[in-house]
């Protein structure tokens, strides 16, 4: 991957709302506007901070991205990733310029900053198995716009997720852009698996430390970082009893049952089938199993 960045950044459209207004739009959830730009759905302020980060965000070749769509870990990849340069570096001065600096960002390949993808900056990135994800979502959104209500039909969450209408959708092609430019470039992007991370935690984390350029010393370090991370040490956290994101999500929203599978509490068989069908044809055609 090239590291100077000679492609020239799109311009700024003058008036980003007139763009805005122009967009396929659509109501989510019974709640939210999410409009449609280069092939994926976006809530509305998104759309303008990207076309500013597009033209004018200069990465660092020393920054860490962790990038995912909605529902995949991004929560634990987070966690992992801090805890990991803070017990390989002393604390860290984000405002020191000489610091690496650890971002995250939920959008999809298509859209990030040239300088992005042409600096030697770093990026991991996480999904999940797709059944997981719908219902991880699902259970999400349930918990924001439905407190002490009956949840939105499973049904037409099914529909959306399957047509690929919600925040940062399609799911499918979120995850294939990134797949695919792991698979072109494996010392730039690091793809992680949820199920993976379950199933043999170590070895995964060092795999991201090792990726991040921060190999573990033994395996007590390692355990140590598994725990401070671990969904039952984060949920008890009282910052993350009360405190919030974002104005509208609070922080225990993000952390549910952290199981694989528990789509089998909630999937038809029917609806499974449908799924699988279309995991075949837009991520396993690709070499991609989720
Ligand atoms: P479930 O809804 O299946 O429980 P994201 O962080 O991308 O929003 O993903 C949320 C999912 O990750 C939720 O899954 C949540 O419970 C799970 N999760 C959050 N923190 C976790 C952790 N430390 N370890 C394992 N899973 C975690």
């Amino acid at each position: 991957m090239s590291t100077s960045s000679n492609l020239s950044p799109p311009p700024i459209p003058d008036d980003v709302e007139k763009l805005l207004n122009d967009l396929p739009k659509v109501r989510v959830w019974d709640a939210k506007d999410i409009y449609q730009w280069e092939g994926f759905w976006f809530p509305p302020a998104f759309v303008k901070s990207t076309i500013t980060l597009r033209s004018r965000f200069q990465a660092r070749d020393d920054d860490i991205f962790l990038a995912s769509t909605i529902k995949t870990g991004t929560t634990w990849l987070k966690a992992l990733s801090h805890s990991l340069s803070l017990h390989h570096a002393p604390p860290v001065d984000i405002y020191d310029a000489s610091a690496p600096r650890l971002l995250h960002t939920h959008l999809p390949y298509v859209v990030l900053s040239n300088s992005i993808k042409n600096s030697a900056s770093k990026i991991v990135y996480i999904t999940r198995n797709t059944k997981d994800t719908l219902i991880s979502m699902w259970q999400f959104f349930n918990s924001l716009y439905r407190p002490n209500q009956d949840p939105f039909p499973i049904e037409k969450a099914f529909d959306w997720f399957c047509s690929g209408v919600h925040q940062f959708g399609p799911f499918f092609e979120h995850v294939v852009e990134y797949w695919q430019e792991s698979q072109k470039w494996p010392q730039k992007i690091l793809f992680m698996k949820y199920e993976e991370l379950k199933s043999d935690p170590k070895g995964q984390v060092s795999k991201i430390a090792e990726f991040l350029g921060r190999p573990f010393a033994d395996e007590n370090e390692v355990d140590a970082v598994l725990w401070r991370c671990s969904l039952g040490r984060l949920k008890n956290l009282e910052v993350n009893k009360s405190g919030n994101i974002l104005n509208d999500v609070p922080n225990k929203s993000l952390f549910r049952k952290g199981e694989v599978g528990d789509w089998k509490n909630y999937l038809t068989p029917e609806m499974e089938e449908q799924i699988n069908q279309i995991c075949r044809i837009k991520l396993e055609h690709f070499g991609l199993f989720l």
